[in-house]
């Protein structure tokens, strides 16, 4: 791989031990999958933050690369901590798990990265423009980016895109590229997506049929007419964590989409396969619910105000987590929503999730409106899961 004589020196240890093992890590990433060279980015998002999934290790090697002075060179945010930073307690995080949490944080403050801790950074400041060379980590965010905003990044990890963060470097190699980025098969949807859980569960059809594929396939989507923001957010995250996707295209809405014409194998999504889909995911019906959240992935303004609106003069009966950015709370606060949400004695939960938080054993149940929620609901926490439709799921907070 070339490098340039900056790259080299950073290579040498010139700025230190810790960048120089940012280099490393970047250089070997760059040899296995055939990079020709580093490109700069001009922003990062990194994953591996809750002390729930880091654990022990992985606070000593923050720690290690902030000792060693490690310094990031370019715009960078963090995924979701396992706890509200400033509100743990009311969430019922122990102690010990939240002092952890902290040491994790203020490694990654030393090391001059923003703690804003969002799965939507582009909802929350760190937004890139059409064109843009990224390292983010978070799958959601990482599909988000590719094929919403036509910005470029592979699926970083959480040590990979730290090292983009204090080199502002990435290899070349992947969904940078434009012939990486072609997509070559076609899906055509026949059936009525409109809300968020809807358009999760086309993430998770579409993402079942990826995952029997050999390679990691880019689709072309026809058939969708005008999906929100929050609609493509949720079909981000299922896609991604259904069938592993980084990248799709979808005629008429993003931007890439129009350089390409549907071709290659056809495969029609009917209303039947939603259905059947729908009920696999909400069967047999829940006796009781203990648990229910909102917010995966991170919730936008326009979400907060819809369950304010939702929840006013109304009272929660169960444990009820609204997870979003610490920047939209903030919008949140100003508009007057948070105040109506917690009021109805809901749990406004910022820089967390119902996923990387603490909460095995905890709860048995989740209802939710993400289909990316029920999968790691389910796999990490052994929580029984149901898939219901955003006013669903506050008609169930609220069920006496
Ligand atoms: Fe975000 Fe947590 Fe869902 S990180 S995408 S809210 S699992």
């Amino acid at each position: 791989m070339e490098l340039t004589a900056e790259q080299k020196s950073l290579l040498d240890g010139y700025a230190g031990v810790a960048t120089q093992k940012a280099m490393q890590i970047l250089v070997a990433l760059g040899k296995i999958y055939g990079a020709s060279h580093l490109i700069p980015v001009s922003s990062v998002q990194v994953a591996g933050v809750s002390y729930d999934n880091l654990g022990e290790a992985g606070l000593e090697f923050l720690n290690w690369m902030a000792a060693n002075g490690g310094k990031a060179k370019v715009y960078s945010t963090l995924n979701p901590a396992g706890m509200d930073v400033e509100n743990w307690e009311m969430l019922g995080i122990p102690i010990d798990f939240a002092q952890k949490q902290q040491s994790v944080l203020q490694a990654f403050r030393n090391m001059g990265l923003d703690l804003t801790c969002t799965c939507t950074p582009y909802l929350a400041g760190n937004l890139p423009a059409f064109g843009d060379h990224i390292a983010w980590s978070e799958s959601s965010a990482v599909c988000y980016a590719n094929s919403v905003i036509g910005a470029r990044t592979n699926r970083e990890g959480g040590p990979s895109a730290l090292a983009s963060a204090l080199t502002g470097v990435t290899p070349a190699y992947g969904l940078h590229l434009d012939q990486f980025r072609k997509p070559s098969f076609h899906i055509h949807v026949a059936a009525q997506i409109i809300e968020t859980y809807q358009f999760g569960l086309l993430g998770v059809v579409i993402g079942q049929i990826m995952e029997k594929m050999k390679s990691r396939p880019i689709p072309y989507i026809t058939g969708i007419s005008t999906p929100s923001l929050e609609g493509l957010k949720s079909f981000c995250a299922s896609l991604a964590t259904y069938g592993g996707a980084s990248m799709f295209h979808m005629a008429g809405i993003t931007p890439e989409a129009s350089s390409y014409t549907p071709h290659g194998n056809k495969i029609d999504i009917k209303q039947q396969d939603m259905n059947n889909l729908y009920r696999q995911m909400n069967t047999p019906p829940l006796q009781e619910t203990d648990f229910l959240s909102l917010g995966c992935p991170h919730l936008s303004l326009q979400e907060m105000k819809k369950v304010a609106e939702l929840l006013k003069g109304k009272t929660v009966t169960r444990e009820f987590w609204i997870t979003t950015s610490r920047p939209v709370r903030k919008q949140a606060e100003q508009a007057g929503y948070t105040q109506i949400i917690e009021k109805a004695g809901a749990k406004i939960a910022t820089d967390t999730c119902c996923v990387v938080a603490p909460i095995k054993n905890r709860f048995h149940t989740l209802i939710t409106d993400s289909a990316k929620a029920c999968y790691y609901a389910s796999t990490k926490n052994n929580f029984e899961t149901r898939l219901l439709a955003f006013e669903q799921v506050i008609q169930e907070a609220t069920r006496p």
